[in-house]
């Protein structure tokens, strides 16, 4: 049932996330973006907390004045009447599987790619999790104020490294020290950069993308050369397809610079155009659950603990799929049909009071937790019962082997590991032959946070064997034959019980395919 209020504020929703990967400029053009939305931060703050050049507590001072996150892992405006939620997703040492999971709270992603250096690993691993969502995904090629790799090359690789189209939007007209604006085709305009009037820095398109005034660009060889390159996409190129874009088969593609805000604003306002609102998210138990329906539901993507031993609770991010979020409403869990008030709420990701008390679908609230939740968890208002789908487990790439130091304190140990596998921290394995525990992560921090977790929460020291990166391949059990097991393709159960190997590297996967071609090896994501 929907209900006008909710749909309009629905309507309003554009919530995505950034993936790129790390030094490709995503804290640089999150910066701009706040700056559009009127959040004024001093220049470089989010910077600054990156590099590490505050304590944890004046963030949380300096955050709290601003109104921003105390971690920026949700960052909310208002622009052209919309209201815009920035998902984080931690890279560098913080990249984790919560970067991932957070992939699963989006409706669309901005993919930024350094010009100069094309698509990067972790670029292509973020990319890989927004396909399977078929969410759309709008890509910014960044860093144009430097010597950039050809546009066409760039496009190209869109197809041939990542499997999607590029619609390009615009063109750029050089890049460095020869960069003189961007060929705007969407916009049927040349954008200058470093125009002589600052005020107007556009230059009007006719019908056939000639410059309407007679203007000395026309002569410049580095302009023709980019009239050229978009005359000939626009003849040969993928044609505009909205419905590609909508499935996430076909990127539109924009060039610019963060640093020096060129292309940015032209970005965003056309983004707004193609971005879509909160959409409905699919249910284990077939209830259909739209955005604009009365009851409130909503599911946990990620859970962040706090890191201070001051402060031991955890906080819960919910993205909210239906309904009207109210301050201490009452909600069940569905997952132990738990009856919770609602009335402990951080108000990390609104710059005012306002918005918290007007969350609906698209936003994301976050929940002071003692230990109620796990990720995965739906939560929902009034009578009927909602289970939305299963988040996806991620394969892991970096192992740990695990023990107590202290033999004695086996029981905290494995209390501790137990929880936190559950709460979905790190993935628990059990080596086949030892009953060794083994640790699988997606990046390292998440080894970092497990071993501090275990001695503040648990009491509980650890002692962590790294292991390297792994490929892990899950095996048909009915296959499985335990002689096949060797120091480079190490035998484990999963947390469910299900056999898979560990391999040292791929050409290890290779070996093992050669020697037993008709066992099937699969991957999770
Ligand atoms: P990330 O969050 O994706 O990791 O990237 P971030 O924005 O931190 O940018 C990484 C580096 O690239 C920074 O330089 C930043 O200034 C630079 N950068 C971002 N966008 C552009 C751009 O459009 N053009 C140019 N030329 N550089 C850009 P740094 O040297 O690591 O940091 P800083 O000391 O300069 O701040």
């Amino acid at each position: 049932m929907g209900n006008k209020k909710i749909e309009q504020s629905v309507d309003k929703r554009r919530t995505f996330a950034i993936i790129s990967h790390p030094d490709a400029g995503k804290t640089t053009i999150t910066e701009q973006l706040l700056l559009f939305g009127g959040i004024v931060r001093e220049a470089g703050t989010v910077k600054a907390k990156k590099s590490g050049n505050f304590a944890k507590s004046d963030w949380m001072e300096i955050e709290k004045k601003r109104g921003i996150s105390v971690t920026s892992s949700v960052m909310q405006f208002d622009y052209a009447g919309k209201r815009i939620n920035i998902l984080d997703t931690p890279g560098h040492q913080d990249f984790s599987e919560d970067t991932y999971r957070t992939l699963m709270a989006v409706d669309s992603a901005v993919m930024v790619i350094d010009a100069a250096k094309g698509i990067e690993p972790q670029t292509k691993k973020l990319f890989q999790i927004c396909k399977m969502r078929g969410i759309p995904i709008f890509t910014f090629m960044n860093k144009l104020d430097r010597d950039s790799r050809d546009p066409m090359e760039l496009i190209s690789q869109l197809e041939d490294v990542l499997g999607i189209e590029g619609y390009p939007m615009n063109w750029p007209i050089g890049s460095g020290k020869i960069l003189r604006g961007l060929y705007d085709r969407y916009n049927k305009r040349v954008e200058l950069y470093r125009p002589e009037d600052e005020n107007n820095p556009y230059l009007p398109l006719d019908e056939d993308g000639n410059l309407l005034e007679d203007n000395k660009l026309a002569d410049d060889s580095v302009y023709q050369d980019a009239k050229e390159s978009m005359d000939l996409i626009t003849e040969a190129g993928n044609p505009f397809d909205e419905e590609k874009i909508k499935n996430g088969e076909q990127t539109p593609v924009f060039f610019g610079s963060a640093l020096v805000n060129f292309g940015v604003k032209t970005f965003l306002d056309a983004y707004l155009n193609f971005a879509p609102k909160p959409g409905e998210h699919e249910t284990e138990n077939d209830v259909e659950v739209e955005p604009e329906d009365e009851q409130f539901t909503g599911f946990i993507f990620k859970i962040q603990a706090n890191m201070n031993p001051k402060h031991r609770d955890r906080i819960a991010f919910v993205r909210v799929c239906s309904g009207m979020f109210e301050r201490g409403m009452d909600v069940t869990l569905e997952r132990n049909q738990k009856k919770l008030r609602l009335s402990n709420v951080t108000e990390f990701m609104a710059n005012t009071r306002e918005n918290v008390e007007n969350a609906v679908a698209g936003d994301i609230i976050g929940l002071y937790d003692t230990g109620n939740f796990q990720i995965g968890d739906t939560i929902y208002s009034d009578k009927r019962d909602v289970k939305f789908t299963k988040l996806p487990q991620f394969t892991p790439e970096l192992f740990m082997k695990v023990s107590a130091k202290n033999v004695m304190k086996q029981k905290s140990f494995h209390k501790g590991i137990q929880q936190l596998v559950q709460e979905g921290a790190v993935q628990l394995y059990t080596s086949y032959t030892t009953g060794d525990y083994i640790l699988g992560a997606v990046g390292q921090l998440q080894f970092e946070v497990f071993q501090f977790r275990m001695q503040n929460e648990y009491n509980s020291e650890v002692v962590m064997e790294p292991m390297g990166s792994k490929t892990a391949r899950w095996i048909n059990p009915d296959q499985l034959d335990e002689k096949m097991s060797s120091s480079r393709n190490i035998l484990v159960k999963d947390g469910h019980g299900d056999p898979l190997f560990l391999f040292e590297n791929s050409f290890a996967e290779r070996w093992f395919k050669e020697k037993y071609p008709d066992v099937e090896l699969t991957s999770k994501l």
